[in-house]
């Protein structure tokens, strides 16, 4: 059972997945730099590092607590959540599974408690955390690994990782993406007239934090999801009006969001392996700090890929995988390259049933949630190995006829960090359907076999290759 952040050290520990890091070391880029060279020695599953000697702090840092997808697959490896969500909005196993499944549900439902300063030092500034500057030419110090808590009019409670830029030792940005639920939270506070209470913790238990990157379907809550993963309910408390915390934070930031104020924010070396563009955001005003004794600061670096965030995402691409095949079940696989930068380019396989099954197939992506992020989406038969760029790079060489096959849509939402198009958050998005073409598709011709030798001949030949070698 892990308790909280340093449970999960102490189990990173045991697994021999934690480098302890006694050698001084500077917020400003040095342990960013370090973190980036132990996530490149060995990619995606990379160890976790603790920083325990910051210059000018006596709060330890924590980085790279995700640079192992094994570690992630682990943590998550009982809770079967896809399979108990789609079982309960598509139940195939009928009304008993129906029940289970809303049974399991309700019980993970998080419990709240009242928050006690008690188990808290009160800080009276973000000055006396360790928070780093990532690389050469961001803007400043981000907080790169904050669970943001907002509440929506209608009661409902969101749960993201944006980062944060501090702007003063009380003020920060927010960089919730338009599309994502903070930010929805905040139009609608915008359109009610209103300023938001939020809440901020800087580490906490793992699922906890996986949860609150997890693009979840609207209206499923992140502490509860984490509490189907952890096999427990997450304790939060509540302070006041702020959006309840799990108890188990490290840190915690009380403020205010007026949506109507905006501050320029940026730029900040990202994900996708440039500076992003400095624009306007939402300024988050703080107005109470806390730190458990001896607490540890968490921080996550990210820049060109490979860095933890694409071990997160390699997880959760399988993990939501029966999420997308629900939707539309001719999807029978999705795989989002971590050098197409996870909200860039997809991959799909379709199991075609009928003409213009695989456009249908590319468009249910562009309408799903996160995924609607997508700017290539190419659909694949299912003999293709869409994790096998080789296998990937046939199939579109030979079955894409480019007049015919690719399809360009003008005028549709895109990820905010794509620095290619000309508007932020605004632009196009291409399909390429790379599967084999029938008549019914306008193919006059016969479509060719693919090449393969026969079984008998094949077996009896790789006998006697063995034999010469
Ligand atoms: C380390 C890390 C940093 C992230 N930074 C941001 C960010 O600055 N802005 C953002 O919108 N999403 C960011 N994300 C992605 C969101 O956390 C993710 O899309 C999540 O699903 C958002 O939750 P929501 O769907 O409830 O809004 C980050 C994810 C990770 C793992």
């Amino acid at each position: 059972m892990i308790a909280d952040l340093r449970g999960y050290l102490g189990y990173l520990s045991s697994k021999s997945r934690l480098v302890e890091v006694s050698e001084r070391v500077s917020t400003d880029l040095e342990i960013s730099a370090m973190t980036s060279i132990a996530g490149k020695e060995s990619p995606h599953h990379s160890k976790s590092l603790l920083f325990k000697n910051v210059e000018g702090y006596d709060m330890p840092v924590a980085t790279n607590l995700f640079g192992s997808v094994d570690t992630i697959s682990e943590l998550f490896s009982d809770a079967r959540i896809p399979e108990l969500i789609t079982g309960i909005m598509h139940p195939k196993g009928g009304a008993g599974n129906m029940l289970r499944g809303a049974k399991v549900l309700i019980d993970s439902m998080p419990k709240v408690a009242g928050f006690s300063s008690r188990n808290y030092d009160r800080l009276s500034s973000l000055d006396e955390l360790p928070i780093i500057k990532a690389w050469p030419k961001d803007a400043g110090r981000f907080i790169t690994l904050p669970l943001v808590i907002t509440k929506g009019q209608d009661g409902s409670t969101n749960v993201g990782i944006y980062r944060m830029q501090v702007f003063d030792d009380m003020t920060t940005g927010m960089h919730w993406q338009a599309q994502k639920g903070g930010a929805i939270h905040a139009h609608d506070a915008r359109q009610a007239g209103k300023t938001m209470p939020v809440s901020v913790t800087i580490g906490t238990d793992p699922f906890n934090m996986v949860s609150a990157a997890t693009p979840l379907p609207q209206g499923i809550n992140e502490f509860a999801f984490a509490g189907m993963a952890r096999r427990s309910r997450t304790q939060l408390v509540k302070n006041g009006d702020y959006p309840p915390v799990p108890a188990n934070s490290e840190i915690i930031l009380y403020g205010e969001v007026d949506p109507s104020e905006k501050r320029v924010e940026g730029p900040f070396g990202d994900h996708t392996g440039y500076y992003s563009i400095p624009e306007p955001a939402n300024v988050f005003h703080i107005k109470e700090i806390y730190a458990k004794k001896n607490a540890v600061y968490a921080a996550s670096v990210v820049g060109h890929p490979w860095h933890e965030d694409a071990s997160i995402g390699l997880f959760m691409m399988d993990y939501l995988k029966p999420m997308v095949s629900m939707v539309n079940d001719s999807i029978t696989d999705i795989y989002l390259p971590p050098e197409g930068l996870f909200t860039h380019v997809c991959f799909i396989k379709v199991n075609k049933r009928f003409p213009g099954e695989a456009r249908k197939a590319m468009f249910t992506v562009l309408g799903l949630g996160q995924l609607s992020f997508v700017k290539m989406v190419v659909a694949f038969d299912d003999d293709i190995d869409i994790r096998d760029y080789g296998s990937v790079l046939w199939a579109m060489a030979s079955r894409v006829e480019p007049g015919r096959d690719i399809q360009i849509i003008n005028g549709a939402p895109t990820d905010t960090l794509d620095h290619t198009a000309n508007m932020p958050a605004y632009g196009s998005k291409v399909l390429i359907d790379a599967t084999k073409k029938s008549a019914g598709e306008g193919y006059a011709r016969e479509w060719p076999d693919t090449i393969a030798m026969t079984k008998e001949v094949l077996e009896s030949a790789e006998r006697k290759w063995r034999k010469s070698r």
